[in-house]
């Protein structure tokens, strides 16, 4: 089976050209000027761009979590990452206390075997980390592909573990080249300050913001820094939401320290005013860390455009509006934290980087699709359009306009935090392994054709690489 789309503007995060791209089985085969080949199929991409496939690392899918499970399935949420031109996830499996994590990684393997209709890979969540944890640890990253994890400083009681069993968990990432993902807010203290509001009866969302301050994130990713280098390893931390973090990645990046780092699109378009609204509407804002005020965006934008942060996913993590965040209508802290977006991430970040000129059309493909192939050792398989990866391409349209609704999205979840925005630029065909899966506004592919991608550790070339962007 061949494909040759023809007339398209290439954009990866080193090139900008107009080429045509000869597609064969799952793979790119060739790319050249004028390519005539006979009898295959044909799909013209004139005055479109075409992108290296999305690729969000950090969804949660099916996740029991706060009382509930996040509402969308492998099935439903990488279709609505399909629609939004991510073609490959890292979702996050976890291991509950007192399970092994072999185990806890079969569970999510049946979770997403033949639901999934994109590429996924998994993060591991540790929770319980003894001797026999860190033999299986070795055996995964050796055997599963499974290459990094993620560790909680957050949600005592449910996810949070200690200093000891983080130092542990980097002491083998410095061993093995697996990154240690981490959650960097100090829960402990944050729950002290969660029970003096609720004592003061303080319950509606709006004190979820005001309960998880900056200096809480600021001093765990300082901590989360400080473990690594007594341990010799990186540290990625995720969903970094605010400038008081974002410095100390600054500080330890200006002294060579290899931290990487994440920013998600609610931390540069949405805002703690949002959980003013009434209603206990500003329950769909609960998400961690918080929203932030609105002065922190460009902070993050600059830390973007300047190579701090080199990677932006969703956290993608759904409740309904109705039954789920309704859990917490009386108590802010019972609301399951965590919000939706997996759909929405590419065009947000084309219109509100690219159109808005904060950032260049290079970059957009850097941060949505290189550097997450790159620093979670899928690259050159994902994350580029050149001979020999697979063809994952978004053939994206920019003067298409699109307005955001949970009337139109695919995701099932009941609401859209970003309802009503109209965008500049819109994914329109995505392919995936060669495959056209969405076109037209509709999806194509059969359910559970995704596969699951086994991920190489990070090497020095490819840490290397990435702190060069
Ligand atoms: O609110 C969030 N982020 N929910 C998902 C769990 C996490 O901390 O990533
Ligand atoms: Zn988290
Ligand atoms: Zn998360």
């Amino acid at each position: 089976m061949q494909t040759l789309i023809k007339n398209g503007r290439i954009i990866t995060a080193c090139d900008d050209y107009q080429a045509d791209i000869l597609i064969e089985n799952e793979t790119i085969s060739c790319i050249g000027k004028n390519l005539d080949v006979k009898g295959c199929k044909i799909i013209d991409a004139k005055d479109k761009y075409i992108f290296p496939g999305g690729i969000d690392v950090h969804t949660h899918l099916d996740m029991p979590f706060g009382g509930t499970a996040s509402s969308d399935d492998f099935e439903s949420g990488t279709k609505a990452a399909a629609f939004g031109g991510t073609t490959t996830i890292v979702d996050f499996a976890i291991q509950f206390k007192g399970k092994s994590l072999i185990e806890s990684l079969d569970e999510w393997h049946k979770k997403a075997d033949k639901r999934a209709c994109i590429d996924y890979s998994f993060h591991l969540i540790v929770t319980d980390l003894g001797l026999s944890q860190v033999k299986e640890m070795r055996q995964i990253i050796d055997r599963e592909g499974v290459t990094s994890f993620k560790m909680f400083m957050a949600y005592p009681g449910v996810f949070y573990v200690d200093d000891g069993s983080i130092y542990r968990a980097m002491s083998l990432s410095s061993d093995t080249g697996a990154l240690i993902c981490m959650h960097a807010e100090n829960g402990i203290v944050i729950n002290e300050i969660i029970n003096e509001h609720l004592k003061l009866g303080h319950t509606s969302p709006k004190y979820h913001a005001i309960t998880r301050p900056v200096l809480a994130e600021a001093e765990g990713v300082n901590r989360a820094i400080a473990i690594a280098q007594m341990a010799k390893s990186p540290v990625y931390i995720v969903h970094l939401s605010c400038y008081e973090a974002l410095k100390k990645v600054q500080e330890a990046r200006n002294e060579g320290v290899m931290v990487y780092a994440e920013t998600c699109p609610q931390y540069l378009f949405l805002d703690d005013e949002y959980y003013n609204q009434e209603n206990f509407e500003g329950a769909k804002y609960v998400l961690t860390p918080p929203l932030r005020p609105k002065c922190h965006q460009d902070k993050l934008w600059h830390g973007l455009n300047y190579g701090d942060l080199q990677v932006i996913s969703t956290d993608h993590c759904p409740f309904c509006f109705k039954e789920q965040k309704e859990l917490g209508l009386n108590d802010f802290s019972k609301i399951p934290n965590g919000g939706p977006g997996v759909e929405n991430r590419m065009n947000l970040i084309y219109n509100g980087g690219v159109v808005a000129g904060r950032i260049s059309l290079n970059q957009f493909v850097q941060l949505t699709s290189t550097n997450p192939a790159k620093i979670f050792g899928m690259f050159p398989q994902k994350g580029t359009i050149a001979v020999g990866s697979d063809a994952d391409l978004i053939i994206f349209d920019p003067t298409l306009k699109h307005t955001i609704s949970a009337k139109t999205h695919h995701m099932k979840v009941d609401y859209n935090c970003y309802e009503g925005k109209e965008v500049t630029g819109c994914v329109e065909t995505v392919l995936s392994r060669g495959e056209v899966i969405i076109q037209n506004g509709s999806y194509q592919g059969v359910i559970g054709r995704g596969n699951f991608i086994k991920r190489k550790v990070m090497t020095k070339y490819s840490m290397s690489q990435a702190q060069l962007i």
